[in-house]
Order: C-alpha cells, then sequence, then structure tokens
C-alpha cells in the first residue's frame, strides 16, 4: 500500500514587503509544509501591489501555491502604509504583473482550517485583519486553529511606528485585538529581538549561486537602503523571517508565556502591545512571546534553505 507523508499544513498570511518575500521563500523553499495558500493583506501598501508582489515572489519560486487576496483596508482605521520597502512595497524587484484581486482570503482561510482542524499553523506576517475577520465570521475558528505565529507588538523595545506600537499592530489595533482576546494559541516575535538580528549583504552574498541571488540581492539592497534611514542598523531587518523560521526549527528559540493587550482607546498609545511584567500578582497569559532566537542556526539555515 502506498503511504503518504503529511506535510503540516500552513497558510502564509501576507503583505509583502522585503522581510514577507524573504519568509515565503524561506518556507516554501524549506519544502518542509503543505503550503495551502498564500493571502494578502493591505499593510505595507495597498492591497493590488502586495498581492502583486506576493505573485512575484511565487514566480521566482515556480511555486503554484493560489493566491486570495484579502482585506484592503483595517476594520477602523484610516489605512497606514510603510516607508522602508520603498515604491510598490518591494523596491528592487522587477514587478511586471498585474495579479486579479480575488477577495477570498477570509473565506479560504476558514475552508482551510475547517477542512483541517487543529492542524493548520497560520504566519501572520502582516497586519492582522483577515484574521479577525475569519474569527468574526466564523467564531469557532480560534478553538481550531493549531496556532497563529504572528511578527508584531514589542515588550520594552520602542515603536517602529511611532514611540510605542509596531508597524503591523499599529496598521489595524482593532483586528490585532480581536486576534489577541480570543483562544487561539499565539506564536509572538516581537521587536525585541528582531532588532537585534540584523542580516548583512556579506551574508546574502552566501547565496551566490543560486538562481534566487540576484533578485535577493536586488530587494536586499534596496531594503537596507529603507531601513537604514529609519533604523539604527546597516541590515536587513529580517522580521518577518524570523518568525517564519520558528516553524521550521522551534529548538532554536526561547519563549516566555506572557499576558498581552492591545491598546486601541490611547491617545499616545494607540496600537501599542500592552504587557503585564510585574513580577507579581495573578497572571492570564494569552502568549508564548519569543525572547530569543539563535542567530547562527537561522542565518545558516536562511542560506542552506534558499540554495537548496
Ligand atoms: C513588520 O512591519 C512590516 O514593515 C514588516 O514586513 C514586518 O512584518 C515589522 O514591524
Ligand atoms: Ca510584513
Amino acid at each position: 500500500m502506498k503511504t503518504t507523508n503529511k506535510l503540516p499544513p500552513i497558510i502564509i498570511d501576507t503583505d509583502p514587503g522585503h522581510d514577507d518575500a524573504m519568509a515565503i521563500m524561506l518556507l516554501i523553499k524549506s519544502k518542509l509544509f503543505d503550503v495551502k495558500a498564500i493571502t494578502t493583506v493591505a499593510g505595507n501598501v495597498k492591497i493590488q501591489d502586495v498581492t502583486n508582489n506576493a505573485r512575484y515572489v511565487l514566480d521566482l519560486l515556480e511555486s503554484d501555491v493560489p493566491i486570495y487576496s484579502g482585506e484592503t483596508r483595517p476594520l477602523k482605521r484610516q489605512p497606514v502604509i510603510a516607508q522602508v520597502h520603498g515604491n510598490g512595497g518591494l523596491a528592487g524587484a522587477n514587478i511586471t504583473k498585474t495579479e486579479k484581486l480575488n477577495h477570498e482570503a477570509v473565506n479560504q482561510i476558514i475552508r482551510i482550517v475547517r477542512e483541517n482542524p487543529h492542524e493548520v499553523s497560520i504566519v501572520v506576517i502582516g497586519p492582522e485583519t483577515n484574521i479577525a475577520r475569519a474569527f468574526i465570521k466564523d467564531p469557532e475558528l480560534p478553538k481550531i486553529v493549531k496556532q497563529l505565529v504572528i511578527m508584531g507588538g514589542t515588550i520594552e523595545a520602542p515603536g517602529n511606528k511611532g514611540s510605542v506600537a509596531e508597524f503591523n499592530i499599529f496598521c489595524d489595533p482593532e483586528a490585532a485585538k480581536i486576534v489577541f482576546d480570543s483562544e487561539v494559541k499565539i506564536i509572538l516575535n516581537p521587536l525585541d529581538v528582531a532588532n537585534h538580528m540584523p542580516m548583512f549583504l556579506e551574508e546574502f552574498e552566501k547565496l551566490k549561486g543560486s538562481k534566487l541571488y540576484q533578485p535577493i540581492i536586488s530587494m536586499m539592497t534596496h531594503f537596507i537602503k529603507g531601513i537604514e534611514k529609519f533604523e539604527l542598523t546597516k541590515g536587513a531587518l529580517m522580521y518577518d523571517p524570523l518568525v517564519a523560521y520558528y516553524l521550521v526549527n522551534p529548538k532554536a528559540y526561547k519563549l516566555t508565556n506572557m499576558e498581552v493587550h492591545v491598546e486601541t482607546k490611547g491617545e499616545y498609545t494607540y496600537g501599542m502591545t500592552v504587557v503585564d511584567r510585574r513580577t507579581w500578582g495573578e497572571k492570564n497569559p494569552n502568549v508564548s512571546v519569543i525572547t530569543s532566537i539563535d542567530r547562527k542556526s537561522f542565518v545558516n539555515d536562511f542560506v542552506k534553505i534558499i540554495r537548496s
């Protein structure tokens, strides 16, 4: 009898973005997952651009993973866009195709999770609008998603969009609040860790010989230029691939359970992730927060997987 080795199903919910592109490449090239869908969400740039960018990345990978476009704006607030990724959200990439928007992301997230209860990990590397919409439409969903692996928020580090908020959460705080207050299991990669783990151009040079070398060097050169204007580093901040890598090699991670809430009413703190860091009193931890990642393993595996 033929035996099939079933790979763990995942969905990548994303707003590409340079670091999103690296996360998508890492997950697909690893061949460790059954990538059921790329769902796009307005975030780094508008929905048409992020969806075109997702198509560009999948074409580079010669991948037939379906793309479902998602929410075009946040639940309540005015849309925000990012500055570090340049025009179109993926400066340095040769985007030539306009991907037709199908607005199917929310329905497809629900379908995929319903068809694979307790099995699907969702890699959430954009604003949480699609996920919140799916939870509103299907309130049982948080209980049957295996886990959300989220790039978002900050514990002690300053914000990267305003003084206290991280970009993905700031883009749609109301959506993030729905997600964090739900029963879903969350693994969170906050800025605190990602800020200290840039990858440098010399490290991307190790991809020489790979088909992806040229496009990656071109994208990362532009990303680093964008980052230099706003952050104190000369490297590419690998926010999204760092959380994606958790699924590839969880042993490289240290996690601490924390109680995390999203501020939606503050005049100065809108979009802040408020963490109860008191050492006393009762806590209701709702999130496993990544507190450290083995950088060497990440960089070595990233290079190995992309070259493979
Ligand atoms: C997050 O913001 C976006 O610009 C990146 O793609 C990442 O998901 C980091 O704060
Ligand atoms: Ca992103």
